[in-house]
């Protein structure tokens, strides 16, 4: 059968984009000295690609909404029940648990995001509301932004196994229509097109509320900076 587009650009871009915002929080975090201020340019775009994919969760394509995948327990189950045959049918977007990944990632990786905008290394670099916060919602957010980031490489774990699971064993490939957007269905199961110019203007006004968010509406900082 013909391939045909099921994964809208914007998905994809947000896919692929997390992937290399969270390697790059993670290495100029842990691994490069000095990189802070890099550190928080990246948290704020990686916030604006939640937003974002929060957005086009309800605005989007087809298979790009939430309410095409969300399902409830029983559906789940019966899903999981199935995922141990080779005879498993396949979904044509996200499958009722793989796709619990998307929220799971919105939670998580926009807790990360905000409690780094409350988060101060103690040395020269704080959050633009690091300062106006009380000391305990300082702890707080200080806590989530060191722990989150474990929970998170777990989901992420878990998920490279879903996905490795669907390639060796049910010789499914996942992957290539996670980067062409094309699946083997029928025209009348694909979607027509990406929907790009509702995508860019819904990224233009994300682009805005995060120039506002970090840049204008942050309280003057005295001592120490902000990116
Ligand atoms: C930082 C690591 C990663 C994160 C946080 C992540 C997160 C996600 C999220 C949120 C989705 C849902 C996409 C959406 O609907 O917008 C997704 C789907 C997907 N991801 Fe990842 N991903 C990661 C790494 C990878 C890697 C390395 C691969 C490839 C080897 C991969 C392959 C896929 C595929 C194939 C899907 C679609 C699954 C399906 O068909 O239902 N992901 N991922
Ligand atoms: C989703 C985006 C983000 C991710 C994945 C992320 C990830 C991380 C990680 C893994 C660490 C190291 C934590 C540890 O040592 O236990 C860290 C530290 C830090 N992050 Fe983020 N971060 C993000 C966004 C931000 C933002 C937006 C800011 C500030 C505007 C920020 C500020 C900081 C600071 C100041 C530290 C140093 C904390 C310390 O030395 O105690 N982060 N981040």
């Amino acid at each position: 059968m013909k391939r045909n587009l099921v994964w809208d650009i914007p998905v994809r871009l947000f896919h692929w984009l997390l992937v290399l915002c969270l390697c790059g929080q993670w290495l100029t975090a842990e691994v490069l000295e000095d990189a802070m201020d890099i550190h928080f340019y990246i948290g704020y775009f990686t916030l604006g690609l939640i937003i974002f994919r929060l957005i086009w969760g309800f605005l989007g394509t087809k298979y790009a909404k939430f309410s095409s995948f969300i399902a409830g327990p029983k559906t789940m189950l019966a899903y999981l029940k199935s995922i141990g045959s080779k005879q498993h049918t396949f979904s044509i977007g996200h499958n009722s648990v793989g796709g619990l990944i998307l929220p799971a990632v919105i939670i998580l990786v926009g807790l990360q995001a905000i409690s780094g905008l409350f988060t101060s290394d103690d040395i020269l670099y704080t959050g633009p509301y690091y300062d106006s916060a009380s000391d305990d919602l300082q702890q707080w957010m200080q806590w989530l932004h060191h722990n989150i980031f474990d929970l998170l490489l777990a989901i992420i774990g878990l998920h490279l196994v879903a996905i490795g699971w669907y390639l060796f064993f049910l010789k499914h490939n996942l992957i290539k229509p996670m980067l062409d957007g094309k699946k083997a269905v029928s025209t009348k199961d694909s979607i027509s097109h990406s929907q790009l110019i509702k995508a860019i203007v819904i990224m233009c006004l994300v682009a805005v509320f995060i120039y506002w968010l970090v840049e204008i509406n942050p309280p003057p900082i005295d001592d120490g900076y902000y990116y």
